[in-house]
């Protein structure tokens, strides 16, 4: 059985690729990605001598490439993590969200009703809900809240899900979508808000946090995000979304103050900068559905999860440096000026 894995070279494809290889010796993996600035070979060298694994680089808008692989690999399962993935650079340039994550999806799902397939799945995200108030921790966002953007890339997602739901409904395509909350863990590219905490902690610089930081995040350990998409490709119903997330709210002050303190550095360096653009406020996922129908359950409790996120930035340090000291200087300075 062979799987594709797009954006396999990215944070949460890389280690859904590690589980798929360590939990199916019998699977086949195929990463297809086109190598962005968020995409890292050296992220998959642990499985690059692996037989069972292959990796080409192509572009999900590139439909000849992508149908010529179809064609030769006849995939069983589509996993589509490939994505422009940062809300910050969709407010500084939108287009290139527009292309990948709608276009992009469009070119796979079209490849898979020439070619047949047994499940292409979504991985989409929770911001499609658009935010809740911070006063009323009762409401959660459940597979029913309706679609209600505020980025450049949530509605790019947001399209690419209502394509997804579409060509199940018009093609009988065998779709999923799984709509996810804030992942952290190893292989986080460093402008994401722990990486980044982390790095700069590590190098003593400025820790930049947007507006008063009271905005919330429901944080899952990246791992458990991929157990909920195995047992989807493999369990859940075609034509139906899947929310996963781990009740584990947080505002992002307290996530950075947390980070210095595991590093062992002063709260000093926090400082507060402009508000990201139309910032939503509160993100919250009802897991109910995955829980119930499926048997998923977040198992990395935060306090465990950030404890080993942190070793793992501190034991890595050539793969997140390696990062920061090349093309990120110059998006760093353009975000964040002289912070
Ligand atoms: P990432 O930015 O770390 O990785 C994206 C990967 O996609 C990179 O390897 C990049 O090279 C590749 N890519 C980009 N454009 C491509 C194209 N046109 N063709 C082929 N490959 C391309 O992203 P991530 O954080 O790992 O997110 C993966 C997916 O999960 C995304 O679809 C994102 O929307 C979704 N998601 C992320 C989170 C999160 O907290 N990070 C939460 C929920 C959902
Ligand atoms: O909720 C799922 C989404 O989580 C995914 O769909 C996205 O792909 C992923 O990037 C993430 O989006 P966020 O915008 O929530 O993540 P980010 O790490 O960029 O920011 C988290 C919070 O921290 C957010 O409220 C903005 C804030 N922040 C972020 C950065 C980078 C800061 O205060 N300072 C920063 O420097």
């Amino acid at each position: 059985m062979t799987i594709f894995v797009t954006g396999g070279a990215g944070f949460i494809g890389s280690n859904f690729i590690f589980h798929i290889l360590k939990k199916y010796p019998d699977y086949r993996v195929v990463c297809l990605d086109k190598l962005t600035y968020a995409g890292n070979l050296s992220t998959l060298a642990s499985v690059e001598g692996n037989k069972n694994f292959r990796f080409v680089k192509i572009d999900i808008c590139d439909r000849q490439a992508v149908f010529n692989l179809f064609k030769e690999e006849k995939p069983h399962t589509v996993v589509n993590f490939a994505a422009e993935s940062h809300v910050d650079r969709s407010i500084a340039d939108p287009e290139i969200f527009l292309k990948t994550n709608i276009l992009g999806t469009a070119t796979l799902m079209d490849a898979c009703r020439e070619y047949g397939i047994k499940r292409f799945h979504q991985v989409s995200t929770d911001e499609v809900y658009g935010d809740l108030p911070l006063d009323r921790p009762d409401l959660f966002f459940t597979e029913k809240t309706p679609i209600h953007t505020s980025s450049p890339y949530s509605s790019s997602k947001a399209a690419a899900d209502l394509l997804a739901l579409a060509y199940y409904r018009t093609y009988g395509l065998p779709v999923t979508v799984s709509r996810c909350s804030n992942n952290y863990g190893p292989y986080h590219f460093p402008e994401k808000l722990i990486p980044l905490m982390i790095a700069n902690a590590l190098n003593d610089k400025p820790l930049p946090v947007y507006g008063t930081g009271e905005n919330v995040r429901d944080w899952l350990y990246v791992e458990d995000h991929c157990k909920a998409i195995d047992l989807i490709i493999h369990k859940g119903k075609a034509g139906e979304v899947y929310n996963v997330g781990g009740h584990n709210e947080m505002r992002n002050i307290d996530i950075v103050k947390l980070i210095c303190k595991e590093l062992g550095k002063p709260e000093s360096l926090i400082i507060y900068v402009s508000d990201r653009k139309g910032h939503d406020l509160r993100y919250a996922i009802d897991p109910t559905k995955i829980h119930t129908e499926l048997g998923w359950l977040p198992e990395t409790k935060f306090s465990d999860g950030i404890k080993k996120t942190v070793k793992w930035y501190l034991e890595n340090r050539k793969w997140w440096e390696d990062i920061i000291s090349g093309e990120y200087k110059n998006y760093y300075e353009k975000m964040y000026g002289n912070a």
